[in-house]
Order: structure tokens, then C-alpha cells, then sequence
């Protein structure tokens, strides 16, 4: 999870993000998701190059994330001055969105659907052959 600073004063609150600097990328494309439905699940995929920092900056959802070898972790997103940091090769879904929710989504890469495994028995293939690689050349 990170942190922003708020720069608050009597005329209300700021939060500056920026790339290289408040979060570990340079920002390259940026996107919201909002008008979700509490029963809807997003995302559902992994990227092999994309790393994200998710912020709700209005409302609140949820994020689980999986490793695909086996470990998950959930986070709540309720705070517009608290994001995720989401590397690349992580399963994604985004649900329990609350109805004001603005999830503001910052990502390392311009958009390219060849990046984007959305196939959960292909990430967790995909992740066992990285790291058999990663083995052999250790
Ligand atoms: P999708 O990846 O399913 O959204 P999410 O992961 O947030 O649930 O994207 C929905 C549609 O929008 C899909 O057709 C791809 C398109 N899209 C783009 O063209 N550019 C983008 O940057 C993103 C995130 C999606």
C-alpha cells in the first residue's frame, strides 16, 4: 500500500502523484472506473509488462490480488490519499465497489491487449514457466 501526503489547509485537500517520484513508474496512461455495481467483478486478469497503482478517490472497493502460486491477498481502497502498488505478473479482480466509487487506475504502459492474460490457468502456467526459467539460470 502507499501513502500520499496531504497537502491540506483551510481550503480543502491535495494529493500530488507523481511518477518515478511517489510511486515506482513513470505514468504513461491513466483510466477510471466508476457506475460499477456492488455485485460486479473487474479486472480478472494479469499483465506481463503493465504495473498499476489503483487509488479510490471517491468511495471505496476491494482488490484481491493473486501471485498464482497459490497465495492471495485482499485490500480495501477507501482513502483518496492510499493506492496499490500492483507489479507486473499479479491476477487482479476489483469488486465490492460502493456506488460513488472512482477507482483512478495510473499504469506504466500504453495500452496493448497482447499484454493482458486474462485466461487464470494460462497466468498460473505462464508464472510456473518464469520461474523455472528464472531457476535454471541461477
Ligand atoms: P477491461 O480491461 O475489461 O477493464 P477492467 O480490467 O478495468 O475491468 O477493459 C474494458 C474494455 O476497455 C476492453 O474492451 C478494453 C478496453 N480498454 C482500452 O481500450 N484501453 C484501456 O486502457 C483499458 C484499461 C481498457
Amino acid at each position: 500500500m502507499l501513502e500520499f501526503p496531504e497537502h491540506g489547509d483551510r481550503r480543502g485537500q491535495l494529493v500530488i502523484v507523481e511518477g518515478n517520484i511517489d510511486i515506482p513508474f513513470e505514468i504513461k496512461r491513466i483510466f477510471y472506473i466508476y457506475g460499477s455495481d456492488a455485485d460486479v467483478v473487474r479486472g480478472q486478469h494479469a499483465n506481463l509488462k503493465s504495473e498499476f497503482v489503483l487509488i479510490n478517490i471517491c468511495g471505496r472497493s476491494k482488490v484481491r490480488v493473486k501471485d498464482g502460486l497459490g497465495n492471495e491477498a485482499v485490500f480495501s481502497l477507501n482513502r483518496p490519499h492510499t493506492g496499490i502498488y500492483l507489479p507486473a505478473m499479479v491476477w487482479k479482480d476489483m469488486y465490492d465497489f460502493s456506488p460513488d466509487s472512482v477507482l483512478l487506475v495510473l499504469s506504466s504502459e500504453h495500452y496493448d491487449p497482447n499484454e493482458y492474460i486474462r485466461n487464470y490457468d494460462q497466468f498460473v502456467e505462464t508464472i510456473r514457466k518464469q520461474l523455472h526459467l528464472e531457476e535454471r539460470w541461477s
